[in-house]
């Protein structure tokens, strides 16, 4: 059985308030539960929450976690069995050092009556961020010194993306106005590069790529050519081949739209709308960054984005079949594309190809 981690609360000082209390009598509080036994106090408290919407933690003045609630083993089930770790060792991580001070001080303190509340950020790489309103409180509304508290998450999460996304989705909208790549590209571009990205989370080297990545280029994907919002319209709809001078004003696309996304929480906007047009040898623009340089998610992207226009047709070009797109893209691995990322292209391009048939324009 895991022991209590001694040294934070050891250098708790000396309890003043404490202190300055009558003794409480012994009997207002309830015996010391055996071992794995439930005290009688805890198992009335537990009953109203043990089918509750809301994700609730029992944990004991030591901080040990005594029970999690059915809706909290759900919300964070990349977390196996909360029952009997530690409070601070799992959460301790998701909440700033201010908070941890104050939830220590409120249970071993007793601050604002034994109640907080605040905010906690918790993730593990299976699982995408979940944005949580915490509320700590005693579970005993009557002894003075409580033994055990109730800790209730209020999963803030889809309604703060929800919120986040309405306005980049906005955007994404007064570009298409202007851009004459179908709504459905977009959408295509943002399935493959979650394909990929899901593809890669199971591969060695990838660590980085956890829910929270895929989850993120599943939507961010779209956005690669929001900055096209920028691009005269005689450029951007022009039939014929591009000048050199129209070509440099074409470009700016991929600066514009890092600075148009440079205000989304999560730098892969920037980074995707900035290089998805770099290639890995280095001949691409605006920076021609070269091999791993360029961002991974504009690498993903980079991949996607090509798929998708050459089985598309344009004014300049026909559909290409999948088979003759996928020879195309073997043939710019390791000058357009990173090979490593082609190769695992090519163990889901039938994946890509049954996205492009569902999702047709
Ligand atoms: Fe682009
Ligand atoms: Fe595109």
């Amino acid at each position: 059985m895991a022991t209590i981690q001694k040294e934070p609360y050891d250098e708790l000082e000396p309890l003043e308030e404490f202190e300055e209390l009558e003794e409480i009598p012994k009997e207002s509080f309830e015996p010391e539960p055996e071992d794995g036994e439930t005290s009688k106090f805890f198992s009335s408290t537990l009953n109203p929450f043990l089918n509750s919407v809301f994700p609730v933690l029992f944990i004991d003045n030591k901080f040990k976690i005594l029970y999690a609630n059915p809706s909290c083993e759900h919300l964070f089930t990349g977390f196996l069995n909360l029952a009997g770790k530690y409070f601070i060792d799992i959460f301790g991580k998701f909440f700033e050092m201010s908070a941890i001070r104050e939830i220590r001080e409120t249970i071993l303190q007793g601050n604002n009556g034994y109640s907080w509340k605040g905010e906690a950020r918790i993730k593990s790489r299976e699982m995408a961020t979940v944005q949580t309103r915490v509320y700590l409180f005693s579970a005993d509304l009557n002894i003075k010194r409580p033994r055990e508290f109730v800790v209730m998450f209020d999963d803030v999460t889809e309604e703060n993306k929800r919120l986040l996304r309405s306005v980049f989705m906005s955007l994404l909208e007064a570009s298409k106005l202007k851009d004459n790549d179908t709504g459905k590209h977009i959408i295509r571009v943002n399935y493959y590069s979650r394909c990929l990205a899901e593809e890669l989370y199971h591969k060695a080297g990838y660590d980085r790529i956890d829910a929270d990545f895929i989850d993120n280029i599943g939507f961010l994907a779209s956005m690669h050519d929001v900055g096209k919002i920028g691009t005269p319209d005689d450029i951007l709809n022009k039939e014929g081949p591009l000048s050199d001078w129209e070509w440099t004003v074409m470009r700016e696309h991929t600066k514009n739209g890092a600075f148009i996304l440079s205000t989304y929480p999560n730098p892969m906007a920037k980074e995707i709308a900035l290089s998805h047009h770099e290639r890995w040898n280095g001949s691409g623009y605006p920076f021609q960054l070269e091999g791993e340089m360029i961002p991974l998610a504009a690498r993903i992207v980079s991949i996607a984005d090509v798929y998708d226009a050459l089985r598309m047709e344009r004014a300049y070009k026909a559909a290409f079949s999948h088979e003759v797109t996928v020879q195309k893209m073997i043939e710019s691995k390791g000058t357009q594309f990173d090979p490593s990322l082609l190769d695992v292209f090519l163990t889901v391009n039938q994946e890509f190809n049954s996205l492009y048939e569902q999702n047709k324009d």
